[in-house]
């Protein structure tokens, strides 16, 4: 089973990723990590642990699609099962999502369908809610939507900032996106309607 991780920052998910693979917990192989950006911390991680890397510069490619057609042929070309959206700040077009279907799982940071978008732990904050999270869900073309895998919630504290919050909720996200990957690698995500049910 070959996996390809897309990110565009600094990576901390693909290094949690990179570990659990190493040690057999995700049964799979990383074929090529991918970046909307040019050098960000997460090529770096990847490149270290001696996986393929590339950069896609979304200049070169207008309008939106033609990116995801590039994405899709690369994926194609190294043989990818699965597409793993690690800190991947982009919005996704129907043709990569078709291409792909049902195996695309992303992370985000915040118990969705609360908070969407990028700003999921600041949103929560200055919304007051008690309880935040983390979210691992498969991608579907609206943002943030999309079956949910699994979810982990943190608790909010009287003084957190963003910053403090932020800690906890990574914490969240490196605990369960691991193990929703492992089930989708092992196919073990089953789809009914909106719900996932893992067998
Ligand atoms: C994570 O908080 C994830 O939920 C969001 O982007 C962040 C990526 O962090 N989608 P990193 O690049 O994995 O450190």
């Amino acid at each position: 089973m070959n996996i390809a991780v897309l990110c565009s920052g600094n990576g901390t998910n693909l290094q949690v990723i990179i570990d659990k693979v190493k040690s057999g917990y995700i049964p799979a192989r990383i074929a090529i990590v991918i970046s909307d950006k040019a050098q960000p911390r997460a090529l770096e991680r990847a490149k270290k642990a001696r996986l393929e890397t590339l950069f896609l510069n979304p200049k070169n490619f207008k309008p939106r699609e033609e990116f995801d057609r590039e994405l899709v042929k690369k994926l194609r070309e190294k043989n990818v099962d699965i597409v793993v959206m690690a800190g991947f700040i982009r919005l996704v077009t129907p043709y990569f999502i078709e291409a792909y279907k049902d195996k695309i799982i992303n992370i985000h940071p915040s118990l969705l369908p609360a908070f969407k978008g990028a700003h999921g732990i600041r949103d929560a904050l200055e919304c007051g809610v008690k309880v935040t999270g983390a979210t691992a869900h498969l991608v579907e073309e609206e943002l943030d939507s999309g079956p949910i895998v699994m979810q982990k919630a943190v608790k909010v504290k009287e003084n957190d900032t963003e910053e403090t919050l932020a800690q906890r909720i990574h914490a969240a996200e490196y605990k369960i996106f691991p193990e929703a990957i492992k089930l989708l690698v092992e196919g073990r995500v089953k789809i009914e309607g909106r719900r996932v049910k893992i067998s």
